[in-house]
Order: structure tokens, then sequence, then C-alpha cells
């Protein structure tokens, strides 16, 4: 009889101890009423031990940090796509303090539709009587935007996001996280447009039939990123141009690690020793500029645009692509000596003018949903 009760007394014994070890586990992996922590999957994790972090780092910069939030330093990378956005993430990826990791394509596309519901005044309205504020969303959307980030790859001391579009929400992503800086990758249109035309890349509203279309609508994108990058000033967003990148590839890094508070380290120059190795740069067999970015950091596809383009679009690009000129690239060079760009113009008036009529052309479009409601 004494037998078969010890064998249950056991059992319960071994049933409790793993019941409470589980209970302990998911207590650690819950995210704390004020961010988003690293849980329980310690061996996923375990690679970043700050031996890897090699020894020139202050412990501060090279510490793993323990909760997301809003003040999390992040980097956001973008540009229009075919501007070179992967190579610099993946020279980015080569520092042992930051993790960029592949396009993760949800945050663009959340951050379009939160575009689309802040622009109409109607949709607004509707969101704030159903108590859904700009409050409520803001914290979604960085709780969102923050797990994706967190947890799509490893861990580091600088987590960043490369996905081109998403600095299209510059102005508002720099809201949500104040800390945050921002990479803006520029490159001469006519060379992004043949990119995306001679390799049929896909990009919506982008017609590949047609150089002067592609012209015209990188121009607008171009617009929208840089006038938002300017905006929020030279502390937190900087201008690299692809010329600039693979011409003089140390100049370049060493400006830009600058600017993210980032020591000097020469693995960011040579990216593609580190491809698929823990702690390096990881790239997805699914993005377009895989083949690419396995290369050595080369000049290959500087002037490969020249002798593509249409002769009555090269006649008119500077009407096509005005921002050419805006961003320093002669629009009848062709090519232009790109060790001899001009600054981007920083012609302030034009951008504050635009954003004032877009604030009055809002006010307006509240006011008369307003009156017309008022009427029914
Ligand atoms: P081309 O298609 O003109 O060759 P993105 O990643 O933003 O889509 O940009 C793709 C462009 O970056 C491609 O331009 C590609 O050649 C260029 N690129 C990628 N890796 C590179 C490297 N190692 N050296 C130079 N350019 C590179």
């Amino acid at each position: 009889m004494r037998k078969p009760r010890n064998v249950v007394l056991l059992a319960c014994v071994v049933v409790s101890s793993v019941t409470v070890f589980y209970l302990g586990l998911s207590s650690m992996e819950c995210p704390g009423p004020h961010g988003h922590r690293y849980g329980g999957n310690q061996a996923r994790y375990s690679w970043a031990s700050q031996n890897h972090l090699g020894q020139n780092f202050s412990s501060a910069a090279a510490t793993i940090p323990l909760e997301y939030n809003e003040n999390t330093p992040l980097i956001f990378v973008g540009g229009v796509p075919r501007s070179g956005t992967t190579l610099i993430r993946a020279m980015l990826d080569a520092h042992p303090l930051v993790r960029c990791g592949e396009e993760t394509r949800v945050i663009p596309r959340l951050l379009a539709m939160h575009s689309t519901w802040s622009r109409s005044a109607r949709e607004r309205m509707r969101l704030d009587e159903a108590g859904v504020t700009d409050e409520v969303l803001d914290a979604a959307i960085r709780a969102f935007l923050l797990e994706v980030i967190v947890g799509h790859g490893e861990p580091a001391p600088r987590l960043c996001n490369k996905d081109p579009f998403t600095l299209k929400s510059l102005s508002y992503l720099s809201r949500l996280f104040p800390r945050a800086k921002f990479v803006l990758m520029l490159r001469d249109g006519r060379a992004t447009v043949h990119s995306m035309i001679s390799r049929r890349v896909t990009i919506t509203g982008f017609d590949l039939s047609s150089y002067r279309d592609c012209l015209v609508k990188w121009s607008r994108a171009a617009e929208s990123m840089y006038e938002q990058c300017r905006e929020a000033g030279h502390d937190r967003c900087m201008l690299l141009r692809y010329e600039q990148l693979v011409l003089q590839p140390q100049a370049a890094m060493r400006s830009l690690l600058g600017f993210l508070d980032l020591p000097w380290d020469t693995a960011v120059l040579h990216h593609e020793q580190l491809i698929g190795k823990a702690g390096g740069v990881s790239l997805s067999k699914t993005e377009r500029s895989t083949d690419q970015v396995m290369n050595p950091v080369n000049t290959d596809a500087l002037v490969k645009w020249v002798g593509k383009i249409p002769a009555d679009v090269l006649k008119e690009m500077a009407d096509i692509a005005p921002m050419l000129s805006r961003l320093g690239y002669d629009p009848h060079a062709n090519p232009p000596d790109y060790t001899k760009l001009q600054e981007p113009s920083h012609d302030n008036s034009t951008l504050l003018v635009r954003n004032q009529q877009n604030r009055q052309r809002q006010m307006s479009r509240v006011y008369k949903i307003k009156r017309s409601e008022n009427v029914m």
C-alpha cells in the first residue's frame, strides 16, 4: 500500500514544481506597464554577451536595455526604395552595437494607415467620438512598433528599423519616439528610377513602363521625406547620399556613426564578411537587394542609368523631377560629377508656407464637416 502512495506523492511534487516553474517563466515574459521586456528566451538572446561586444565600448553604450519604451533611442533608416537603403542598414548591422535586420513590411503599412486616418478630418472626429483619441492610438502604435522592432531579430544595445517608406511618417515617428534618430538615404532619382525599372522592382504607385511617371513619383516621395527630415532638424535626422557612401565609405560612415553617437568600428566597412554570422548581418531571401548587398561596397551602379532614359524625358528633366535640383543633382548633367555634388538647398520658406497651407486646409475641412453636421 505504501509504495503507490509514495508514487502519487512524488507525482504531485513533480507536477507542482513544473507549474511553479512555468508560472515564473510567464511572469518574466510579460511586458511591464511602461515598456516591453526581453523575456525568458535566454537561449535566443544569449549571443550578445558583453564579451562579444568587444573591449572598446563604454559599458553603458554596450548594454542591452531590459526595457523598451518611448525613450528608447531607436534608429530609423529609409528613403525612396532603390536608394541604397539595404546597403546602409547592412553596414550598420556590421557594427557590434547595432541591429537593424530585414524589412518588417508591416511597420510602413501601419504608419500609412495612421496617416490616412489622421488626414481625414471626418475619420478623426469619428475616432474621437468613440474615445479612440490621439493618445490611445499613439500608445497602441508605439507598442506595436516596439514589439516588432524588438522581436524580429537579435537583441542589441541600439535597435534600428529599415523599411524604406517609414520615413514618409518621419514627423509622426519623431513625436512617438522623441529620442529616435533618422537616416534618410538620398540618391540621384535617375539612378533610383533606372534601378526599379531595369530590375522590375514593383513599388506601389510607380508605373514601371514609364520613366516619366517613375521620376514624377520619385520626386514627390523624396520631397515628402526630405521636408520632414529638415523639419526634424540636424540633430534628429541625417541626409546621407548613396553616391558619397560608395565613393567615400569611410568618411560617410564616420559622420553617420558620429551622428548616431556610436563609436567608430572598422567592421562597418566590411559588412559582407559578417553576413549570416551571429550578431552580424542577417539578409532576407525575398528582398530584391540581397544579391547586391552580399558584395563589398562598390561603385558599379553609379552611372548605369546613363543612356537609358528616353530623350524627351531627359529634355524636361528639371520640370519632371524638381527634387533633383533641390537635392543638388544637376538635372541637365548626364551624369553629374558625383564627387562634386551641391549641398541640398536649404530654402525653408517653401516648407513653412506649405505647412501653413496644409494646416489651414485641414482646419477649414474640420469646420466644413462641423457645419454640415450642425445643419443635419
Ligand atoms: P542598382 O539597382 O542601381 O544596382 P535599396 O536597397 O534601397 O533598394 O537599393 C538598392 C541599390 O543599392 C541597388 O542599386 C544596389 O546595387 C545598391 N547596392 C546594394 N548593395 C551594394 C553594394 N554592396 N555596393 C554598392 N551598391 C549596392
